[in-house]
């Protein structure tokens, strides 16, 4: 059945479309200028050429140098290479003894699965964090955490689920000072917020380029020089070594356009974003009944609201809406399909009872007004009858 209703996509966080510039930028590296970067022929040294270009723009745009930047196969792959990364240097240089990694229960699978990785098959000890009813991780607490042998603590920017900010410049501050590797998982953020390693305090941090208006398939992993790390993957000496495979010349040069376009878009969209998101929070407080927000109120991304709604089931209220004309998600989109209550809210103390009817709405810089007003209107009507089909069921 074919509808000519418009569909509103409000699940920015899931992934972005290619904006039209960074098309414009790919298209002559998939055909014209194919050559791969290492070969030393003509063909070879004009691709080589493109990708130094991405690596000195995406450098530029986060304080980093064009040497430090590694582009990677996704914003997952990212997150492994990093852990695995440091993780590996450290057993090498304890003589094959594993150290210890700090993480926190809310991170992206990217980052918990790997560490739960390390400490299965590694012998890796492993602290997860404790984090409050909102998400946030205590600065404190990592201090606490951090051993003699701890090799890396992994603590995301912006949580992907419930929007939440990270204290990542005091954690970071935190982890130079006992000379520990810091690593943030940015991958939610950069549309949104500026990006700079160095006021982080981060030693490495993982970008994905489809959640910022690139392409699909590409990732960026920040290294500071010195920063103890052994390639995970092993292969050809790409990327200086530390990420093997013939490197994805359109995808390097489409993220470095996309930083470009969000570098510019920003601070307006930030500003806008902000507004559209505190009317979405406050329009769904005010129309649904038994609803709270998930994640913190105001320090959370700019364009992403969450909530969870008593006695209904997420997935049945994304489908509800999702027949409305409206692209939400229960959660991150990695999950979908999983009728648990996500870890993400159950580690913030949020009951079960709640958890299970778990929403995020994500808004990016097509979103309108009218989309927003568009939801409100359409959401209480949906919640209400999924509460009511619980009921008969
Ligand atoms: C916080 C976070 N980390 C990692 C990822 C994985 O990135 P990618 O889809 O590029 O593998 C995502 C994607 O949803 C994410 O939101």
């Amino acid at each position: 059945m074919s509808t000519t209703r418009r569909q509103i996509y409000l699940d920015y966080s899931a992934t972005t479309p290619v904006a039209d510039e960074v098309k414009a930028a790919m298209q002559p590296y998939w055909s014209d200028v194919f050559g791969n970067a290492s070969s030393l022929h003509s063909f070879g040294r004009d691709a080589a050429a493109a990708l130094d270009e991405a690596h000195t723009v995406v450098g530029c745009a986060i304080g980093a140098r064009a040497g430090e930047v590694v582009f990677t196969g996704c914003g997952t792959e990212a997150d492994n290479l990093a852990l695995r990364g440091v993780a590996f240097a450290a057993r090498r240089s304890h003589n094959g003894s594993p150290g210890h990694i700090i993480t926190a229960p809310v991170e992206h699978h990217a980052v918990e699965a790997t560490a739960h990785q390390l400490h299965a098959l590694f012998g890796f000890d492993l602290t997860l964090l404790p984090v409050d009813g909102c998400g946030h991780v205590d600065p404190d607490d990592v201090r606490r955490a951090i051993r003699p042998d701890t090799v890396i603590v992994s603590v995301m920017l912006a949580n992907n689920e419930v929007g939440t900010l990270q204290p990542i410049r005091e954690i970071g501050a935190i982890c130079r000072e006992r000379g520990v590797s810091f690593h943030t998982d940015a991958i939610q953020a950069p549309a949104y917020l500026p990006i700079n390693v160095n006021e982080l305090n981060v030693d490495l941090l993982a970008l994905s380029s489809h959640k910022f208006y690139g392409p699909k398939g590409v990732g960026v992993l920040y290294i500071r020089e010195g920063t103890p790390y052994v390639p995970p993957m092993t292969g050809g000496g790409h990327e200086r070594g530390r990420r093997p495979g013939t490197v994805n010349v359109a995808g390097a040069v489409g993220t470095a356009a996309a930083i470009k376009y969000i570098s510019r878009e920003r601070e307006a969209q930030a500003a806008r974003l902000t507004t559209l998101r505190d009317r979405l929070i406050a329009g769904v407080l005010a129309r649904v009944p038994d609803a709270r927000v998930s994640g913190h109120p105001t320090d959370r991304l700019v364009n992403h609201t969450s909530f969870v709604f008593k006695g209904v089931d997420g997935e049945s209220l994304l489908m509800a809406l999702d027949v409305e004309g409206f692209a939400v998600s229960t959660g991150s989109a990695c999950t979908s399909g999983n009728p648990e209550p996500s870890p993400v809210l159950l580690a913030m103390g949020i009951p079960r009872e709640w958890a299970l009817g778990g929403l995020r709405i994500t808004l990016g810089y097509h979103t309108t007004e009218e989309d927003v007003n568009a939801l409100l209107d359409a959401l209480p009507e949906c919640v209400r009858r999924v509460r009511q089909s619980a009921l008969e069921f």
